[in-house]
C-alpha cells in the first residue's frame, strides 16, 4: 500500500495540472438557476461546484423578485454587489439602502437579508469563502428565515437608514456607485478602489472577501501584464478577452473570470470601440500566502495600460 508521504508527492504534482486545465471563465447565459432557501432564484458562477480551482472561495449570483426578500442568515464574511434593482439590506437591526451599483460588505457572523422595494427584479453578486470556512470545520450557516415575498404591514415599519457605517466598530458598510472615486492608478484606463482590509480605504475592513476595485479599460487597450495570487472579475459592461498563462479567454456582459491561486500571468485586452467595465472581487487567504512568502511582489511585465497596437 502507498504511504501518506507518497500520495502528497502524487497530490502535489496534480495541483499544478489540475489548475493549469480547469476552466477560467464562467458564461453568464450557461448559469444553472436554482432556488434556495436563501434566494428564490441563485446561481454559482466560480465555484468549486462549477469545476473551479478556487482558494476556498466563490461568486453566486442571484435575484430577488419585485416585492420579494432573500433569506435572512448568517455565516463567514460577504461581500455584495448590487447589478440592478433597488431595495435595501438589513444588518443586524439596521437599515442600509441600495440601488444599481452599491455594493455591501458584510462582517463575519452578521445576520443580514435584502428587501426588494422596486419595481424589478434586484440582481446581486455575492463574493463568500465558504468552501474554505467549511474545510477547516469553521464554517456555520444559521438560517433565520426564508426567502419570501414582502408583508407589506412588516415592511411599512422598517427602520429608515441612519448611517452607511457599521455601529459595532465603524467600518463602512455601504458604498453606492456616485460615491466611487477615481484613482490615479494607470494599471488601466481608469481605477475605483473600494473595499480595503484595514479601515484605511473607504473605511471599509473586508478581511476575507472584498470588492475590491473597479476597472475601465479604454476602446483599443490592453491593461497592465502581471502575476499574483487568486482574483475574480466579473464584466459589467462590455466584452473583451484576457491571457492567462498564455492561453485566451473570450469573455462578454455578465460573464466572470478566474485569475486561479498561484502566480499565473495574465493581461485583460479591450479590441472593441466601447469601454469595458470589471468589477474585481479578492479574498483574504491570498494573504495568508502573501505574509508568509518572504520577498513577495506582484510580478508586472507592463505596468501601465497602453494602447492595443503599442
Ligand atoms: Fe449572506
Ligand atoms: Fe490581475
Amino acid at each position: 500500500m502507498q504511504d501518506f508521504y507518497s500520495a502528497w508527492l502524487e497530490a502535489s504534482g496534480r495541483v499544478g495540472k489540475t489548475v493549469e486545465e480547469a476552466p477560467r471563465v464562467a458564461k453568464g447565459k450557461n448559469l444553472n438557476w436554482v432556488r434556495t432557501r436563501q434566494d428564490s432564484k441563485a446561481a454559482l458562477m466560480i465555484a468549486p461546484e462549477t469545476g473551479f480551482p478556487t482558494g476556498g472561495s466563490l461568486l453566486m449570483k442571484a435575484e430577488v423578485p419585485v416585492a420579494w426578500h432573500t433569506g435572512r442568515h448568517l455565516h463567514g464574511e460577504e461581500a455584495i454587489y448590487v447589478e440592478s434593482g433597488e431595495g435595501f439590506l438589513v444588518l443586524d437591526d439596521r437599515r442600509y439602502d441600495f440601488r444599481k451599483g452599491t455594493i455591501f460588505h458584510i462582517p463575519y457572523r452578521s445576520p443580514h437579508q435584502l428587501f426588494n422595494t422596486g419595481k424589478e427584479p434586484v440582481c446581486y453578486l455575492s463574493g463568500l469563502a465558504w468552501p474554505l470556512e467549511a474545510f477547516i470545520h469553521m464554517g456555520r450557516i444559521e438560517q433565520i428565515e426564508d426567502a419570501g415575498p414582502n408583508d407589506p404591514a412588516a415592511l411599512a415599519k422598517a427602520p429608515q437608514e441612519e448611517s452607511q457605517y457599521w455601529p459595532a466598530d465603524g467600518r463602512r458598510i455601504s458604498m453606492h456607485e456616485e460615491q466611487f472615486e477615481r484613482s490615479g492608478e494607470t494599471k488601466h484606463g481608469a481605477t475605483y478602489f473600494l473595499m480595503g482590509r484595514t479601515g484605511k480605504q473607504n473605511g471599509f475592513k473586508a478581511t476575507a472577501v472584498a470588492i475590491s476595485s473597479i476597472f475601465l479599460d479604454l476602446p483599443h487597450s490592453k491593461s497592465h501584464s502581471h502575476a499574483h495570487p487568486e482574483a475574480y472579475l466579473y464584466a459589467l459592461q462590455g466584452s473583451g478577452y484576457s491571457e492567462i498563462g498564455a492561453k485566451r479567454y473570450e469573455w462578454e456582459q455578465g460573464d466572470a473570470v478566474h485569475v486561479p491561486p498561484g502566480m499565473m500571468h495574465h493581461q485583460h485586452f479591450n479590441p472593441n470601440d466601447t469601454d469595458m467595465k470589471e468589477l474585481r472581487f479578492e479574498f483574504g487567504i491570498r494573504y495568508w500566502f502573501v505574509d508568509q512568502w518572504e520577498g513577495y511582489a506582484t510580478i508586472d511585465r507592463h505596468m501601465k495600460a497602453t494602447h492595443m497596437d503599442d
